[in-house]
């Protein structure tokens, strides 16, 4: 049996409809169908295929009733379709009308629905870096320097074999110049690297006169090949303090501050003689090890003692470079090696990773 849409398909004799009554029951057979599929969530594009499909001008169900029933009945049954033609059509146009709402206000639902801010939600974080720990180690060092009238000041990293060397005492011939040792720069003869931060001992006395109380913080550079304790770049914190009367005393006292306010109290220091050309007498300084408190242990090679950098007093022969009256002025100088010291007080046990930038390493010093 073909339904009723289907018999829109068919001329009104095919229709075989001889009363009013089975006329009805088509036409409502008709709106119960398009209530049905008026019935399923509309898009914008269903809607307006429902629309097309029974409403529309050419071979839409209403166009077929009216060409093949109302143009096609009898005198006495065309009042008959056209009555129920003039019912169906306003159920129609309302299911379609519907239908086009409800899909609108869906997708106006579904695009309000995307562009929603929730203000709920947690924000995107974006993640701090902190502070490498060089440069904590640094701000460390120039807290507990600062805290007892030592200033900071730099200078260059391509510095003249004058500064880095002749200025401080050490000779044309001395091996540190060797260039195993140093990165001299191939197109600018005279220059090179500086190998340690001493060069601003020279600088800053040439300009100033004493009192002098300097740190000289600053990366230096020598041909070394990367291991777990050597890079052909590190860090060191350079020492100066000049003035009418300094002394020894003077010295062990400001290093032994030093030791005590960076590896804790109990820290206990030595010396040991030592030899820079720009010192006179020189020493290595040691400090109990702050991990086993001198009893000996894997961070002090079980000796007790932990080498932390060299020292001396200021060579008189290095004022004669700088103008200062060797006979008014003493002084003394240290340069600390940052990463070393890092090293130690952290329980580093790898150089390299201060150079890696790995931030799994670096996270763990926040
Ligand atoms: N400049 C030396 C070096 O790099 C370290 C040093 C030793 C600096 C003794 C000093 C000092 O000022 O007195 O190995």
């Amino acid at each position: 049996m073909p339904d009723a849409i289907e018999k829109t398909h068919l001329r009104f004799s095919q229709l075989e409809c001889s009363s009013d009554e089975q006329l009805h029951y088509l036409f409502h057979e008709l709106s119960e169908l398009a209530a049905q599929e008026a019935e399923a969530p509309p898009t914008p594009e269903t809607a307006q295929k429902f629309r097309v499909r029974w409403l529309g001008r050419q071979d839409s169900v209403i166009s077929r009733i009216t060409a093949n029933w109302l143009k096609e009945a009898p005198p006495e049954a065309k009042k008959w379709v056209g009555q129920q033609l003039n019912w169906l059509r306003p159920i129609l146009e309302d299911l379609a009308s519907q239908s086009k709402k409800i899909a609108e206000a869906a997708a106006l639902e579904a695009a309000a629905a995307r562009d929603q801010i929730d203000l709920s939600l947690p924000g995107v974080t974006r993640p701090l870096g902190t502070q490498h720990l060089v440069r904590q180690t640094y701000e460390e060092m120039y807290r507990i320097f600062t805290s007892i009238g030592f200033s900071v000041v730099e200078g260059p990293e391509i510095e003249t074999a004058y500064y880095n060397f002749e200025a401080l005492n050490i000779p044309e011939h001395h091996p540190a110049r060797d260039n195993m040792d140093t990165f001299y720069i191939a197109n600018a003869p005279g220059y090179l690297l500086r190998t340690h931060t001493s060069p601003m001992q020279a600088r800053t006395m040439e300009k100033q006169q004493p009192p002098v109380r300097i740190v000289v913080p600053g990366k230096v550079y020598r041909r070394d090949n990367p291991d777990a304790t050597h890079s052909f770049v590190f860090h060191q914190l350079e020492g100066l303090a000049v003035d009418t009367d300094i002394t020894f005393c003077d010295f062990k006292g400001t290093i032994e501050y030093f030791a005590k306010e960076f590896f804790g109290p109990q820290t206990r220091v030595r010396l040991r003689p030592s030899y820079f050309p720009f010192t006179e007498p020189s020493a290595e300084f040691d400090a109990s090890c702050h991990v086993c408190d001198g009893k000996g242990c894997r961070t002090c090679k079980h000796s007790g003692w932990i080498e932390m950098f060299g020292a001396g007093m200021v060579n008189p022969a290095v004022y004669g470079f700088v103008n200062y009256d060797p006979k008014r002025y003493s002084g003394f100088a240290f340069g600390l090696g940052v990463d070393r010291l890092a090293m130690l007080k952290y329980g580093i046990d790898d150089l390299q990773q201060f150079f890696r930038n790995d931030v799994r390493f670096l996270s763990q010093f926040p």
